[in-house]
Protein backbone atom coordinates (compact mmCIF):
# COMPACT_ATOMS: atom_id res chain seq x y z
CA UNK A 1 0.00 0.00 0.00
CA UNK A 2 0.71 3.62 -0.62
CA UNK A 3 -0.22 5.12 2.01
CA UNK A 4 -1.19 8.30 0.49
CA UNK A 5 -3.83 9.45 3.68
CA UNK A 6 -0.96 8.08 6.50
CA UNK A 7 -1.58 10.39 9.17
CA UNK A 8 -4.75 11.87 7.74
CA UNK A 9 -8.43 12.01 9.43
CA UNK A 10 -11.71 12.08 8.13
CA UNK A 11 -15.11 11.79 8.27
CA UNK A 12 -17.67 9.93 5.61
CA UNK A 13 -20.99 10.70 5.35
CA UNK A 14 -23.45 7.95 3.48
CA UNK A 15 -22.20 4.15 3.19
CA UNK A 16 -25.24 2.42 3.81
CA UNK A 17 -24.35 -1.26 2.30
CA UNK A 18 -21.67 -2.66 1.07
CA UNK A 19 -22.82 -1.25 -2.57
CA UNK A 20 -22.53 2.29 -1.94
CA UNK A 21 -19.59 4.15 -2.93
CA UNK A 22 -18.92 5.79 0.45
CA UNK A 23 -18.51 2.20 1.13
CA UNK A 24 -16.17 1.70 -1.11
CA UNK A 25 -13.91 5.13 -0.21
CA UNK A 26 -14.05 4.32 3.34
CA UNK A 27 -12.28 0.74 2.62
CA UNK A 28 -9.85 2.42 0.27
CA UNK A 29 -9.04 5.21 2.80
CA UNK A 30 -8.21 2.89 5.37
CA UNK A 31 -6.22 1.16 2.94
CA UNK A 32 -4.39 4.29 2.77
CA UNK A 33 -3.37 4.33 6.12
CA UNK A 34 -6.72 6.90 7.04
CA UNK A 35 -8.53 6.86 10.78
CA UNK A 36 -12.02 8.07 9.97
CA UNK A 37 -15.30 8.43 11.98
CA UNK A 38 -18.33 7.15 9.61
CA UNK A 39 -22.03 8.18 9.69
CA UNK A 40 -25.19 8.42 8.32
CA UNK A 41 -29.00 9.20 9.45
CA UNK A 42 -30.30 6.67 12.27
CA UNK A 43 -32.93 4.70 10.18
CA UNK A 44 -29.97 3.84 7.58
CA UNK A 45 -27.45 2.39 9.68
CA UNK A 46 -30.87 0.65 11.48
CA UNK A 47 -31.29 -0.73 7.70
CA UNK A 48 -28.23 -0.74 6.21
CA UNK A 49 -24.92 -2.68 7.21
CA UNK A 50 -22.44 0.08 8.50
CA UNK A 51 -21.55 -1.55 11.64
CA UNK A 52 -19.52 -4.49 9.62
CA UNK A 53 -17.69 -1.21 7.52
CA UNK A 54 -16.74 0.00 11.04
CA UNK A 55 -15.75 -3.21 12.50
CA UNK A 56 -13.40 -3.90 9.08
CA UNK A 57 -11.57 -0.31 9.31
CA UNK A 58 -11.49 0.11 13.27
CA UNK A 59 -13.77 3.47 12.81
CA UNK A 60 -16.25 4.32 15.17
CA UNK A 61 -20.03 5.34 13.93
CA UNK A 62 -21.57 8.82 14.97
CA UNK A 63 -25.42 9.00 13.85
CA UNK A 64 -26.53 12.34 12.18
CA UNK A 65 -29.15 13.32 9.79
CA UNK A 66 -27.09 15.76 7.49
CA UNK A 67 -30.02 17.96 7.40
CA UNK A 68 -29.63 19.08 10.58
CA UNK A 69 -27.51 21.68 11.78
CA UNK A 70 -27.93 20.34 15.28
CA UNK A 71 -26.70 16.98 14.41
CA UNK A 72 -23.72 18.40 11.91
CA UNK A 73 -22.68 20.56 15.45
CA UNK A 74 -22.74 17.19 17.22
CA UNK A 75 -20.97 15.05 14.61
CA UNK A 76 -17.95 17.23 14.13
CA UNK A 77 -17.43 17.70 18.23
CA UNK A 78 -17.69 14.11 18.25
CA UNK A 79 -15.24 13.09 15.28
CA UNK A 80 -12.60 15.77 16.67
CA UNK A 81 -13.09 14.27 19.78
CA UNK A 82 -12.63 10.62 18.85
CA UNK A 83 -9.88 11.17 16.06
CA UNK A 84 -7.95 13.38 18.90
CA UNK A 85 -8.37 16.78 16.30
CA UNK A 86 -9.41 18.33 13.42
CA UNK A 87 -9.95 16.26 10.44
CA UNK A 88 -8.35 17.14 7.16
CA UNK A 89 -10.81 15.23 4.76
CA UNK A 90 -14.62 14.98 4.30
CA UNK A 91 -17.39 12.95 2.19
CA UNK A 92 -20.32 14.01 1.19
CA UNK A 93 -21.88 10.95 -0.39
CA UNK A 94 -25.99 11.47 0.28
CA UNK A 95 -28.42 11.86 -2.37
CA UNK A 96 -32.67 11.04 -2.44
CA UNK A 97 -35.43 12.23 -3.49
CA UNK A 98 -38.70 11.14 -2.50
CA UNK A 99 -40.09 12.43 -5.76
CA UNK A 100 -38.64 9.48 -7.79
CA UNK A 101 -39.37 7.41 -4.93
CA UNK A 102 -42.92 7.85 -5.02
CA UNK A 103 -43.14 8.08 -8.89
CA UNK A 104 -43.69 11.66 -9.34
CA UNK A 105 -42.55 13.36 -12.38
CA UNK A 106 -41.14 16.40 -12.98
CA UNK A 107 -44.38 18.07 -14.03
CA UNK A 108 -45.88 17.38 -11.32
CA UNK A 109 -43.75 17.57 -8.38
CA UNK A 110 -44.92 17.37 -4.45
CA UNK A 111 -43.31 20.74 -3.40
CA UNK A 112 -42.35 19.12 0.31
CA UNK A 113 -40.35 16.12 -1.24
CA UNK A 114 -39.13 18.52 -3.90
CA UNK A 115 -37.81 20.77 -0.61
CA UNK A 116 -36.85 17.92 0.72
CA UNK A 117 -34.49 16.52 -1.97
CA UNK A 118 -32.62 19.96 -2.20
CA UNK A 119 -32.24 19.72 1.85
CA UNK A 120 -30.97 16.47 1.77
CA UNK A 121 -29.20 15.88 -1.39
CA UNK A 122 -27.72 19.92 -1.58
CA UNK A 123 -28.22 22.02 0.82
CA UNK A 124 -26.87 19.70 3.50
CA UNK A 125 -23.59 20.07 2.45
CA UNK A 126 -23.65 24.00 2.70
CA UNK A 127 -24.88 22.68 6.20
CA UNK A 128 -21.41 20.82 7.17
CA UNK A 129 -19.25 23.60 5.12
CA UNK A 130 -20.36 25.75 7.87
CA UNK A 131 -20.94 24.17 10.50
CA UNK A 132 -17.40 22.88 9.59
CA UNK A 133 -15.72 26.55 9.15
CA UNK A 134 -17.71 27.63 12.23
CA UNK A 135 -15.40 25.30 14.58
CA UNK A 136 -12.46 25.42 12.83
CA UNK A 137 -12.97 21.56 12.66
CA UNK A 138 -11.02 21.06 9.15
CA UNK A 139 -7.17 21.83 8.95
CA UNK A 140 -5.18 23.77 6.77
CA UNK A 141 -4.78 21.70 3.13
CA UNK A 142 -7.91 19.90 4.04
CA UNK A 143 -10.05 18.38 1.37
CA UNK A 144 -14.25 18.46 1.00
CA UNK A 145 -15.35 15.73 -1.91
CA UNK A 146 -18.78 15.14 -2.51
CA UNK A 147 -20.66 13.27 -5.67
CA UNK A 148 -21.98 14.41 -8.50
CA UNK A 149 -23.90 13.28 -11.77
CA UNK A 150 -24.10 15.10 -15.23
CA UNK A 151 -27.58 15.59 -14.75
CA UNK A 152 -26.35 19.00 -13.17
CA UNK A 153 -25.24 19.58 -16.84
CA UNK A 154 -27.61 17.89 -19.05
CA UNK A 155 -31.18 16.67 -19.03
CA UNK A 156 -31.30 13.27 -18.64
CA UNK A 157 -34.71 11.08 -18.69
CA UNK A 158 -36.02 10.21 -15.25
CA UNK A 159 -33.30 11.66 -13.13
CA UNK A 160 -36.23 14.53 -12.30
CA UNK A 161 -35.43 16.81 -9.22
CA UNK A 162 -32.27 15.54 -8.14
CA UNK A 163 -31.15 17.57 -11.10
CA UNK A 164 -31.51 20.74 -9.52
CA UNK A 165 -30.09 19.34 -6.82
CA UNK A 166 -26.79 18.28 -8.47
CA UNK A 167 -26.65 21.58 -10.03
CA UNK A 168 -26.93 23.44 -6.22
CA UNK A 169 -24.49 20.63 -4.92
CA UNK A 170 -21.83 21.87 -7.84
CA UNK A 171 -22.29 25.22 -7.28
CA UNK A 172 -21.89 25.33 -3.22
CA UNK A 173 -18.75 23.69 -3.99
CA UNK A 174 -17.57 26.70 -6.03
CA UNK A 175 -19.13 29.35 -4.05
CA UNK A 176 -18.27 27.88 -0.47
CA UNK A 177 -14.43 26.43 -2.02
CA UNK A 178 -13.17 30.28 -2.53
CA UNK A 179 -14.39 31.34 1.20
CA UNK A 180 -12.93 28.11 2.89
CA UNK A 181 -9.90 28.06 0.18
CA UNK A 182 -9.10 32.00 0.80
CA UNK A 183 -9.20 32.01 4.62
CA UNK A 184 -8.02 28.38 4.87
CA UNK A 185 -6.52 26.78 2.58
CA UNK A 186 -9.20 24.11 2.55
CA UNK A 187 -10.28 22.77 -1.06
CA UNK A 188 -13.75 21.67 -1.89
CA UNK A 189 -14.52 19.68 -5.40
CA UNK A 190 -17.68 17.66 -6.73
CA UNK A 191 -17.05 14.06 -8.56
CA UNK A 192 -19.52 13.86 -11.55
CA UNK A 193 -19.81 9.74 -11.55
CA UNK A 194 -20.43 7.47 -14.08
CA UNK A 195 -24.02 5.95 -13.30
CA UNK A 196 -23.55 3.32 -10.77
CA UNK A 197 -25.59 -0.09 -9.49
CA UNK A 198 -25.77 1.24 -6.01
CA UNK A 199 -29.24 1.48 -3.63
CA UNK A 200 -29.64 4.87 -4.67
CA UNK A 201 -28.62 4.10 -8.26
CA UNK A 202 -31.17 1.74 -8.51
CA UNK A 203 -34.18 4.23 -7.83
CA UNK A 204 -33.20 5.95 -11.25
CA UNK A 205 -35.72 5.19 -13.65
CA UNK A 206 -34.50 2.79 -16.19
CA UNK A 207 -30.72 2.41 -14.55
CA UNK A 208 -30.11 -0.46 -16.50
CA UNK A 209 -30.74 0.77 -19.57
CA UNK A 210 -28.38 4.20 -18.60
CA UNK A 211 -25.76 2.23 -17.60
CA UNK A 212 -25.86 0.29 -21.11
CA UNK A 213 -26.34 3.46 -23.04
CA UNK A 214 -22.89 5.57 -21.27
CA UNK A 215 -20.91 2.01 -21.43
CA UNK A 216 -21.44 2.04 -25.21
CA UNK A 217 -20.59 6.03 -25.12
CA UNK A 218 -17.81 6.13 -23.08
CA UNK A 219 -14.04 5.47 -24.70
CA UNK A 220 -12.52 3.88 -21.10
CA UNK A 221 -16.11 2.34 -20.44
CA UNK A 222 -18.08 3.54 -17.19
CA UNK A 223 -16.11 4.54 -13.96
CA UNK A 224 -17.04 1.48 -11.36
CA UNK A 225 -17.89 2.91 -7.71
CA UNK A 226 -13.81 1.14 -6.75
CA UNK A 227 -12.67 3.38 -9.56
CA UNK A 228 -14.76 6.69 -7.63
CA UNK A 229 -13.02 5.78 -4.24
CA UNK A 230 -9.88 5.53 -6.21
CA UNK A 231 -10.11 9.04 -7.94
CA UNK A 232 -11.86 10.21 -4.22
CA UNK A 233 -8.11 9.35 -2.32
CA UNK A 234 -6.35 10.74 -4.63
CA UNK A 235 -8.47 14.04 -3.56
CA UNK A 236 -8.15 13.84 -0.12
CA UNK A 237 -4.66 12.99 -0.55
CA UNK A 238 -1.70 15.91 -0.54
CA UNK A 239 -0.80 15.41 -4.47
CA UNK A 240 -4.21 17.36 -4.98
CA UNK A 241 -3.54 20.42 -2.86
CA UNK A 242 -4.38 23.12 -5.74
CA UNK A 243 -7.55 21.60 -6.83
CA UNK A 244 -10.54 23.35 -5.93
CA UNK A 245 -13.99 24.40 -6.88
CA UNK A 246 -13.96 22.15 -9.66
CA UNK A 247 -16.81 20.01 -10.84
CA UNK A 248 -14.46 16.30 -12.10
CA UNK A 249 -16.13 14.21 -14.38
CA UNK A 250 -15.17 10.35 -13.63
CA UNK A 251 -17.23 8.84 -16.18
CA UNK A 252 -14.76 7.09 -18.72
CA UNK A 253 -15.41 9.96 -21.19
CA UNK A 254 -18.80 9.96 -21.45
CA UNK A 255 -18.98 14.05 -20.85
CA UNK A 256 -16.91 14.75 -23.60
CA UNK A 257 -19.07 12.30 -26.20
CA UNK A 258 -21.98 13.20 -28.87
CA UNK A 259 -21.98 9.74 -30.42
CA UNK A 260 -19.76 6.65 -30.58
CA UNK A 261 -19.21 4.07 -32.72
CA UNK A 262 -20.86 1.39 -30.06
CA UNK A 263 -24.10 3.38 -29.37
CA UNK A 264 -24.48 4.37 -32.95
CA UNK A 265 -24.60 0.53 -33.98
CA UNK A 266 -27.01 -0.34 -31.56
CA UNK A 267 -29.20 2.49 -32.59
CA UNK A 268 -29.21 1.16 -35.58
CA UNK A 269 -30.26 -2.09 -34.65
CA UNK A 270 -33.91 -0.90 -34.29
CA UNK A 271 -33.79 0.14 -38.14
CA UNK A 272 -34.26 -1.93 -40.98
CA UNK A 273 -31.03 -0.61 -42.95
CA UNK A 274 -27.91 -0.77 -40.40
CA UNK A 275 -25.33 1.15 -40.73
CA UNK A 276 -22.16 -0.40 -41.59
CA UNK A 277 -19.68 -0.90 -38.97
CA UNK A 278 -16.19 -2.17 -38.84
CA UNK A 279 -15.43 -4.46 -36.07
CA UNK A 280 -12.63 -1.95 -34.59
CA UNK A 281 -15.03 0.45 -34.30
CA UNK A 282 -17.34 -1.70 -31.64
N1 LIG B 1 -25.19 5.50 -8.10
C1 LIG B 1 -25.09 6.35 -9.10
O1 LIG B 1 -25.45 6.07 -10.25
C2 LIG B 1 -24.48 7.72 -8.83
C3 LIG B 1 -23.94 8.45 -9.90
C4 LIG B 1 -23.44 9.73 -9.65
C5 LIG B 1 -23.47 10.24 -8.36
N2 LIG B 1 -24.01 9.49 -7.34
C6 LIG B 1 -24.08 10.08 -6.01
O2 LIG B 1 -23.29 9.34 -5.13
C7 LIG B 1 -23.76 9.60 -3.81
C8 LIG B 1 -23.85 8.28 -3.04
O3 LIG B 1 -24.85 7.46 -3.58
P1 LIG B 1 -24.67 5.90 -3.82
O4 LIG B 1 -24.89 5.69 -5.28
O5 LIG B 1 -23.46 5.39 -3.18
O6 LIG B 1 -26.00 5.30 -3.11
P2 LIG B 1 -26.32 4.91 -1.58
O7 LIG B 1 -27.80 4.69 -1.57
O8 LIG B 1 -25.46 3.80 -1.14
O9 LIG B 1 -25.95 6.23 -0.75
C9 LIG B 1 -26.84 7.31 -0.52
C10 LIG B 1 -26.68 7.66 0.96
O10 LIG B 1 -27.38 8.85 1.31
C11 LIG B 1 -27.71 8.68 2.68
N3 LIG B 1 -28.69 9.65 3.15
C12 LIG B 1 -29.96 9.82 2.70
N4 LIG B 1 -30.56 10.79 3.44
C13 LIG B 1 -29.65 11.23 4.35
C14 LIG B 1 -29.66 12.22 5.36
N5 LIG B 1 -30.77 12.95 5.60
N6 LIG B 1 -28.55 12.40 6.11
C15 LIG B 1 -27.43 11.67 5.90
N7 LIG B 1 -27.35 10.73 4.93
C16 LIG B 1 -28.46 10.51 4.17
C17 LIG B 1 -28.27 7.26 2.69
O11 LIG B 1 -28.44 6.75 3.98
C18 LIG B 1 -27.22 6.54 1.88
O12 LIG B 1 -26.19 6.06 2.71
C19 LIG B 1 -25.07 10.36 -3.94
O13 LIG B 1 -24.82 11.75 -3.82
C20 LIG B 1 -25.45 10.05 -5.37
O14 LIG B 1 -26.34 11.00 -5.93
C21 LIG B 1 -24.50 8.24 -7.56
Amino acid sequence: MNNLLKGKKGIIFGALNEMSIAWKVAEKAHEQGAEFVLTNVPVSIRFGTLDELAQKTGSQIVPADATSVEDLENLFDKAMEILGGKVDFVLHSIGMSLNVRKGKTYDDLNYEYYKKTLDISALSFHKMLQVAKKKDAINEWGSVVALSYIAAQRTLYGYNDMADAKAILESIARSFGYIYGRERKIRINTISQSPTMTTAGSGVKGIGALIDFTERMSPLGNATADECADYTITLFSDLTRKVTMQNLFHDGGFSSMGMSARAMFQYNKSFDDPEDITETDK
